[in-house]
């Protein structure tokens, strides 16, 4: 039986990987993100960069609740520990590249903590979380504690943004959800790290020297991993009872239509000046 069904469904698999990877890449916001090639350039004003870092708290501390949600709803016991990890990591314990048991992670700077192994037997520290990584870049822009991360904050751009991910990234039917993942992953690992890196270091030596981008700098290194896991993730939801083709494309185009939003919205303040 394995010897006939197989080939067929590799091949089934390989058609749908390519229509998958084609909407992805041909979508606008991986095509032509004009606020992260705007920014790149490095002429964003100090308002702007602070407009950004608080638009961008705001998504990536809503995204732990949308994270959550996805373990909540994860389909199987792999899947809800693959979300594990990300949502730990988020929060603070920092991965454990093979360390010893007991080992104590020498910093909890995203410069030096690890970008690879398991949350399993890795520590939790306070200061490992995301949000605090962002707390430390915001600092040198006068943005305190009371100033980013929370709802809100965000114009209705960005919560649109953080709304679909808890609906689409986070729902309960694991086909939506597959497809949003999958759509956020490719996005992700599309270059915008990069962009909003060169800005912030054109920003940075010309105005801000004391402004640390550990936070974007290991995002960018964490998510090449990523993408590459996909690969695999995809191949593994296509033989699952509950895939269904038409629900993970429209997942994956609604979180990309989503992430759009929030850029668009960016762009949008940014032609209108828009500081903060
Ligand atoms: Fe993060």
């Amino acid at each position: 039986m394995a010897m006939t069904t197989e080939p067929r469904l590799d091949a089934d698999l390989d058609r749908f990987r390519r229509r998958i990877d084609a909407l992805v890449a041909e979508h606008p916001v991986v095509q032509d993100n004009r606020y992260t090639r705007w920014f790149a350039g490095g002429t964003a004003t100090r308002g702007e960069v602070r407009h950004l870092a608080v638009q961008f708290s705001v998504f990536s501390h809503l995204f732990v609740e949308a994270q959550l949600r996805k373990v909540i709803n994860a389909a199987d016991l792999e899947s809800y520990r693959a979300g594990k990890e990300i949502l730990l990591n988020e929060l603070g314990v920092v991965f454990n590249p093979g360390r010893r048991a007991g080992e104590v992670p020498p910093d909890t700077d995203p410069e030096l903590v690890a970008t690879e192994g398991t949350v399993d037997g890795g520590r939790f520290r306070f200061g490992a979380a995301h949000f605090e990584w962002l707390l430390r870049f915001a600092a040198p822009l006068d943005l305190g504690f009371d100033d980013i991360g929370k709802r809100r904050h965000g114009t209705p751009p960005t919560l649109f943004f953080c709304d679909e991910l808890l609906e689409v990234y986070g729902a309960e039917d694991a086909a939506t959800a597959e497809g949003a993942s999958y759509a956020v992953e490719h996005w992700a690992a599309a270059g915008f790290w990069k962009e909003l890196i060169a800005g912030l270091e054109a920003y940075k030596s010309r105005e801000c020297p004391e402004l640390p981008l550990a936070f974007w700098t290991w995002h960018d290194r964490v998510e090449d991993q990523h993408a590459a896991h996909t690969a695999d993730e995809l191949a593994d939801a296509f033989t699952q009872p509950w895939f269904d083709e038409d629900r993970f494309l429209s997942g994956a185009t609604r979180m990309l239509d989503g992430v759009q939003a929030f850029w668009d919205g960016l762009w949008a303040d940014h032609e209108a000046g828009v500081e903060r």
